[in-house]
């Protein structure tokens, strides 16, 4: 019993030490090693900085997210935690102007009521994962088009359902034909993606390449469309039952608010950060599940490269008490129909 006892306390005490270390010596980490975590880290991600100022500037914020990203690390009710990613050098206020293009764009365009195909759904399974089902392509990186990527995700997602392949869709066709190119890379609604392949169909990525900016529209390849659409419809709004029934069937284009730190450095786990509800970035919805028998989450996938979060994805917090869902996930959610 005794030498059970002692083999077995020892590995838990050696088991408890070791997951301490790591904790406790980074709450003090002397300037030297943090140094060289931004140059670790520069490296990681390919970075180079044009002088000593702006390395002296970068290491500043570099410092102070990482020990941000610390603290909230070692908070021990969060059932998310954040890492040291791409956006590890950006303020917050840079990370919203580089990466949440459209802030409050969305709220101008209030998504008018349509049918709602599964009203009457009932047979609402309690998880659901498209990616499992091999309806959802690789995750995206948001260079050009990414206010297109919720739209092409979505008929993408319906298009193999309904029986047919899983085609990368091409976004770059959109950004060259739609409104001449107009729209740019940056900005545009989903309804106003989910409008021109209503229109035009759209052709695989292979076909029609990204290019990383805007070019002249290629007509021959945009009459060579692989994926149709009848059209799209908006889920009734601040109803997390309601997009629950239609992500049941279909992945589902939604709005949030990711503009928080939180969500900045988010890593893994389920997301539960307080976060606000003004709309400012487009994402698609191919899942829910439920974490160890009770929190519950949307599994959300974004166009921030696989760096960001669980692979590409997050699992965002489903069924608070927020009629708008957490980052108002219910506010604004569109499918497209075949
Ligand atoms: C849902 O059921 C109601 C009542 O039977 C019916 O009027 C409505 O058309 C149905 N909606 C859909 C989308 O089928």
């Amino acid at each position: 019993m005794a030498t059970t006892c002692l083999i077995y306390c020892f590995t838990i005490l050696v088991i408890t030490i070791s997951a301490l270390v790591p904790q406790s010596t980074s709450r003090i980490i002397p300037e030297a090693s943090m140094m060289e975590r931004h140059n670790q880290w520069m490296a990681r991600y390919g970075l180079e900085y044009k002088d000593v100022i702006e390395k002296e500037k970068r290491y500043r914020i570099f410092k102070a997210n990482v020990e941000y990203i610390e603290s909230v690390n070692n908070a021990e009710d969060k059932p998310y935690k954040l890492s040291v990613n791409q956006f590890a050098d950006q303020t917050n206020d840079e990370f919203k102007k580089a990466h949440i293009a459209y802030m409050n764009l969305f709220k101008t365009k209030s998504s008018a009521a349509t049918s709602f195909k599964y009203e009457n759904v009932t047979a609402v399974p309690p998880s659901i994962d498209w990616r499992k089902k091999g309806a959802v392509t690789s995750i995206r990186d948001a260079i050009c088009g990414g206010w297109t990527f919720p739209a092409v995700d979505t008929v993408e997602g319906i298009t193999k359902i309904k029986g047919g392949k899983l085609y990368t869709l091409s976004v770059q066709e959109i950004v060259d034909c739609f409104n001449e190119g107009k729209n740019g890379c940056g900005g545009g609604f989903t309804t106003e993606a989910f409008e021109f392949i209503k229109q035009h169909g759209l052709t695989t990525e292979s076909n029609y390449p990204t290019k990383g900016k805007v070019g002249t529209c290629d007509t021959k390849k945009e009459a060579e469309p692989v994926a149709k659409i009848s059209g799209y419809e908006n889920v009734p709004v601040d109803s997390e039952e309601a997009l629950m029934k239609a992500v049941s069937n279909q992945p589902v284009a939604v709005s949030i608010d990711a503009a928080g730190a939180d969500f900045q450095f988010y890593s893994s786990g389920v997301f539960t950060s307080q976060c606000g509800t003004t709309l400012d970035h487009g994402v698609t919805v191919v899942g829910y599940g439920t974490e160890k028998g009770k929190l519950r989450y949307w599994i959300i996938k974004n166009s921030w490269g696989t760096t960001w979060g669980e692979d590409g994805y997050m699992r965002l917090q489903k069924d608070t008490n927020a009629k708008e869902g957490l980052c108002g996930i219910s506010m604004e959610a569109t499918y497209p129909t075949v």
